[in-house]
């Protein structure tokens, strides 16, 4: 697959998607839906709940090395009240996959439970990652597949064309992940998505984009980002966005003439710094507060 490709989502190619993940889904137990960390409600699919119906689902919260580590705690509970298992994971370096398998397990005990009660001794259970382009499932199929892919002759009832990957001795992957298409239509989305490289750069608007990560920056502060601007805590409580970004271009210097304040300057100066990870590892979206 190209890599950050602005991926051109039409009806028809969502029909695709949506097929084969329908037909994916008569295979499997159990979803593996994989997000961003750092944008989970942007890299997560609209339809997906609908889609699976009541097939239980796993979510990686993946690339969890460039999350903020308390807003990751934050989805975690939120999906735990929606009794949703969160698994945080960086498929990168492998960190957090250790727990991958003993999740699906106890996800799933009441099915391996049921398929022992009808004299299978060793049942295997079978499960299908999907996500949003560029979240992380190659990286994740690679990091987790043993070598060896089972045999499609020696499992009956596989429809022929599907591989399986063997994760454990009880447990294989469908080795084509589900290709979920984002919720391109929402602005905001469209910018979360392009800021953490899930899409190519578009052509944004940079204030819009610096105020809505100044937004989440106001929310969950990092020290970094604070010393940067030799700025306090006080400093930004209170504080709306745009006051930041003018906050920011004052500190800079950035001034334009009449001594106003050069805000697209700024604005590009905050995104640049951000992508080359000067401000720390950042959340841009939390759950919403009880
Ligand atoms: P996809 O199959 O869902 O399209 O995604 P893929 O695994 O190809 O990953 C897309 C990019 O995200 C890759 O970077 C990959 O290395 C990176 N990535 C995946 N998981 C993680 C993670 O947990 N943490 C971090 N930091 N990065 C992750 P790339 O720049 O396209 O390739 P490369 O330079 O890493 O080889």
């Amino acid at each position: 697959m190209d890599k950050k490709q602005n991926i051109q989502w039409f009806p028809g190619h969502m029909t695709k998607a949506k097929r084969r993940i329908q037909s994916g889904l008569k295979l499997i137990d159990v979803v593996v839906e994989i997000i961003d960390a750092r944008i989970p409600v942007s890299s997560s699919n609209p339809e997906l709940s609908e889609l699976i119906g009541n097939k239980p689902k796993l979510v990686l919260l993946n690339k969890c090395d460039k999350a903020n580590r308390k807003a990751t705690q934050k989805w975690i509970n939120y999906y735990s009240k929606l009794g949703v298992k969160a698994l945080p994971v960086d498929c990168k370096s492998g960190i957090g996959l250790n727990k991958f398998v003993p999740a699906v397990r106890e996800l799933l005990a009441d099915k391996f439970d049921s398929q022992k009660a009808k004299g299978i001794k060793n049942p295997i259970l079978r499960l299908m990652i999907v996500g949003i382009p560029n979240v992380g499932k190659s990286s994740f199929i690679n990091r987790i597949s043993k070598q060896s892919r089972a045999k499609v002759e020696d499992r009956p009832g596989v429809t022929r064309g599907n591989q399986w990957y063997t994760i454990s001795n009880d447990l294989e992957m469908l080795d084509t992940p589900g290709v979920l298409w984002p919720k391109f239509d929402d602005e905001k989305v469209g910018l979360h998505l392009a800021f953490t490289g899930a899409v190519k750069d578009q052509v944004l608007d940079i204030e819009l984009l610096a105020i809505d990560f100044l937004d989440a920056m106001i929310k969950n502060v990092t020290p970094e980002f604070l010393s940067r601007f030799k700025l306090n805590q006080a400093d930004i409580e209170g504080v709306k966005p745009y006051e930041l970004l003018e906050l920011v271009g004052r500190k800079r210097g950035m001034l334009i003439s009449g001594g106003e304040i050069d805000t697209e300057r700024a604005a590009n100066l905050i995104m640049d710094e951000y992508r080359a990870g000067k401000f720390g590892n950042i959340t841009l979206e939390l759950p919403e507060e009880e």
